[in-house]
């Protein structure tokens, strides 16, 4: 099934243990690359695509990224008033068309499946895109941009992809590749965190996805998979199964890990370069530690 997509479900209901304490009180997707939350590069990647409605699955304390995405009138007049008009015109650029954002609460963490299945009712039937904000991808066309336009001459359902090294793919979805296209592949089977001796390839779902409503579909009857979850994972090899289609994307960018404390700082710092008002203070510290750091070895 081809067709325009314009909904994108963003799960957000994850804990983040991984960055306690400071998720204690603040959403994972708040925090920041610079200055710009994680969530707001997966709604700028997200419009960019050409998305219009945007799904969040969240669950208790996660107040904070509805009121990330309000808009500000008091701080937008104190800009204007003061002539800061750079800093206003950046602030307004995020603002969200009243409605364009809803809301659904996944009452209990039973999987990334789970979180999609809890959008069912808003995506209706259409193909829809999924974006994890953890996986945040530079790149001069954005990712799911690409896909859009991919995904317009295969239909079916597609998933982003990446070669990780063999020791890594056990912490992710493995495509099991039927032909490889290049950009394109055809794929025979997919596997949730597979044993490292079971992966099928090397070839790892990187989390943005573009589906078709049958998937939700499957959702409603899958068991629970790896992890004791439902495996999102799972219910898009049920399409294969039944033969319909599923293509991996291999997109053009860099994808950091922002999930993980080490991918995180990466991120952090490829961003922080990539500002043109920070990167020669910000390059000539880099440098200056990496001096440092050669000179102790
Ligand atoms: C999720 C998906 C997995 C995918 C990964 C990409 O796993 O279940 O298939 O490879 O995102 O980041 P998670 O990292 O949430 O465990």
């Amino acid at each position: 099934m081809t067709g325009k997509v314009t909904k994108a479900v963003f799960p957000v209901a994850g804990m983040g243990t991984r960055f306690l304490p400071a998720t204690k009180s603040i959403p994972k997707e708040i925090m920041t690359l610079v200055d710009r939350p994680l969530i707001q590069y997966a709604i700028d990647e997200a419009r960019a695509a050409g998305i219009t409605e945007f799904i969040f699955v969240t669950s208790r304390g996660k107040a904070a990224l509805e009121d990330y995405f309000d808009h500000a009138p008091e701080l937008e007049s104190t800009l204007q008033r003061k002539g800061k008009t750079d800093i206003l015109d950046m602030l307004q650029n995020t603002n969200m068309e009243s409605g364009a954002i809803a809301y659904v609460r996944q009452y209990m963490a039973l999987g990334l499946g789970h979180a999609v299945w809890c959008a069912r009712r808003l995506i209706g039937d259409e193909p829809f895109a999924v974006i994890l904000p953890d996986d945040v991808i530079a790149a001069d066309t954005p990712c799911l941009q690409q896909m859009v336009e991919a995904h317009a001459e295969t239909g079916g359902c597609m998933v982003a992809a990446m070669e990780v090294p063999a020791d890594k793919a056990s912490a992710y979805g493995v495509l099991d590749i039927k032909d490889d296209m290049g950009s394109i592949v055809g794929v025979k089977g997919m596997v949730e965190k597979p044993k490292r001796e079971e992966a099928p390839s090397n070839l790892a779902v990187i989390g943005r996805y573009i589906l078709t409503p049958n998937v939700l579909k499957n959702l409603n009857t899958i068991k629970e998979g790896a992890g004791g979850e439902i495996q999102l994972t799972d219910a898009i090899a049920q399409e294969i199964a039944e033969d319909r289609d599923v293509y991996g994307y291999r997109f053009r960018g860099q994808r950091y890990d922002c999930g993980s404390k080490a991918g995180y700082l990466q991120a952090t710092v490829a961003f922080g370069l990539s500002r043109p008002e920070l990167r020669d203070e910000f390059g000539s510290y880099l440098d200056e530690m990496a001096s440092l750091r050669n000179a102790a070895e």
